[in-house]
């Protein structure tokens, strides 16, 4: 049995909690490559499952860890944090916090429930000239001290705290088994599901598909004339763009040969995505090649997983995704940020922050279907 590859994942924008959702179109005994011959005309189309989706309102101010009530609800008031400006030390709480597919905007919050007694200030206190005391005053509202991280995370699952196994599992918005499909049809449905998403308060940003040709045409019907392109009008707000990715796994690759290939020094410009406005960030490959220096000569390592190869991977190497993915990994993440000052790395911190923004986009681009090698009751 053979299942056809998820078709659309619509990604859904942090003021709901971010998750992903995604449609699954497959056919149970299509042979892998088959391309989209066999598949034509729609069976069965399971009732949708769509209203289930939404979940419940986010509270303003409400905690982004996983599993966290606070400020959900008028028991559980707590105070709350910002994520902190300063790049390097965001980070660092992106990386603490337990929760893969959580994207920081100026309104995401951590709550009190996740920092040590350590790292909060609940109390200030004056020295009074005038009588010499010393005055105890608690704050209005408790601060964090400086370079303070979340480090508490009660009910998480455990499979989130690693650092291997992590992602909230993908959820179906509509499974479709088919024998046959033209991709006009596919075109019609996809349509109707992001315009369905939309409806209920979801913002669908892309499709994520394979390379096979009825995906690939059914995609082009966005445009009028159907012509393939990576930006769509968005059907349900012609200001907005509708993305289209193909293939996560050789675009993943194609980022780190751009980079490998650049010729400055294997510096990679990218903007920087919050805050300054035109503010441009350097990601720097050499300084992985020094990092992997540093940790080789070094008795006590970090733990990073660079190799050789991923490093400098031949013409051949180069096709291998795992060794992609071992530049685009947290660990390496995590170390940069611990070893980048220390040894005085150029650039370190945009540099972890860019491989940040593909170990997200890794996790959410590369989610493959919730039932795969199942069978469909
Ligand atoms: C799936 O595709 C095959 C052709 O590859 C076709 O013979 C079969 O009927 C299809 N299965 C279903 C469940 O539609
Ligand atoms: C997808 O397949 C088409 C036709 O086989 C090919 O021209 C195109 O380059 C492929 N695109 C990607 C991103 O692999
Ligand atoms: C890809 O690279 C990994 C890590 O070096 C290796 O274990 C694996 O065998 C490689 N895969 C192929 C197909 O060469």
């Amino acid at each position: 049995m053979f299942i056809l590859p998820a078709l659309l994942y619509l990604k859904v924008l942090p003021l709901f909690g971010q998750r992903l959702y995604h449609f699954i179109v497959r056919n149970k005994s299509r042979p892998p490559h088959d391309g989209g011959a066999a598949l034509s005309q729609l069976v069965l189309t399971r009732p949708c499952t769509l209203l289930g989706l939404a979940g419940p309102m986010r509270m303003p101010n409400a905690c982004c860890v996983t599993n966290c009530r606070g400020n959900y609800d008028a028991e559980n008031k707590v105070a709350v944090f910002s994520f902190p400006k300063v790049e390097e030390l965001k980070l660092k709480w992106i990386q603490a916090i337990p929760r893969r597919d959580l994207v920081v905007t100026k309104n995401t919050k951590v709550c009190e429930k996740h920092f040590t007694d350590d790292d909060i200030e609940r109390v200030s206190t004056f020295y009074k000239e005038s009588t010499g005391e010393t005055l105890i005053a608690k704050l209005k509202k408790p601060r964090l001290k400086k370079g303070a991280t979340p480090k508490i995370f009660p009910h998480c699952p455990s499979y989130l705290s690693s650092t291997k196994v992590a992602r909230d599992g993908p959820e179906d918005v509509h499974i479709v088994p088919v024998s046959h499909i033209v991709a006009e049809d596919l075109f019609t449905l996809i349509k109707k599901i992001i315009l369905a998403l939309e409806e209920i308060g979801f913002k669908g940003m892309g499709i994520v598909t394979d390379n096979n040709s009825i995906n690939r045409k059914a995609v082009s019907n966005f445009n009028n004339p159907p012509q393939f392109q990576a930006q769509y009008q968005h059907p349900a707000d012609e200001k907005r763009p509708l993305f289209c990715l193909i293939d996560s796994v050789h675009l993943i690759k194609c980022v780190r040969n751009n980079w490998i290939n650049q010729k400055n020094g294997y510096f990679m410009y990218y903007p920087q995505f919050e805050g300054e406005e035109n503010a441009v960030q350097t990601a720097s490959f050499s300084i992985l090649r020094k990092l992997y220096d540093i940790e080789s000569s070094e008795l006590l390592k970090f733990g990073i997983g660079l190799t050789r190869k991923a490093l400098w991977p031949t013409n051949l190497e180069r096709q291998n995704v795992s060794l992609a993915l071992k530049i685009f990994s947290s660990n390496l993440v995590k170390g940069l940020l611990e070893l980048g000052e220390k040894h005085n790395l150029m650039h370190y911190g945009g540099t972890a922050n860019f491989l940040n923004i593909f170990c997200t986009w890794w996790d959410i681009a590369n989610v493959k279907t919730v039932t795969w090698g199942n069978h469909l009751d």
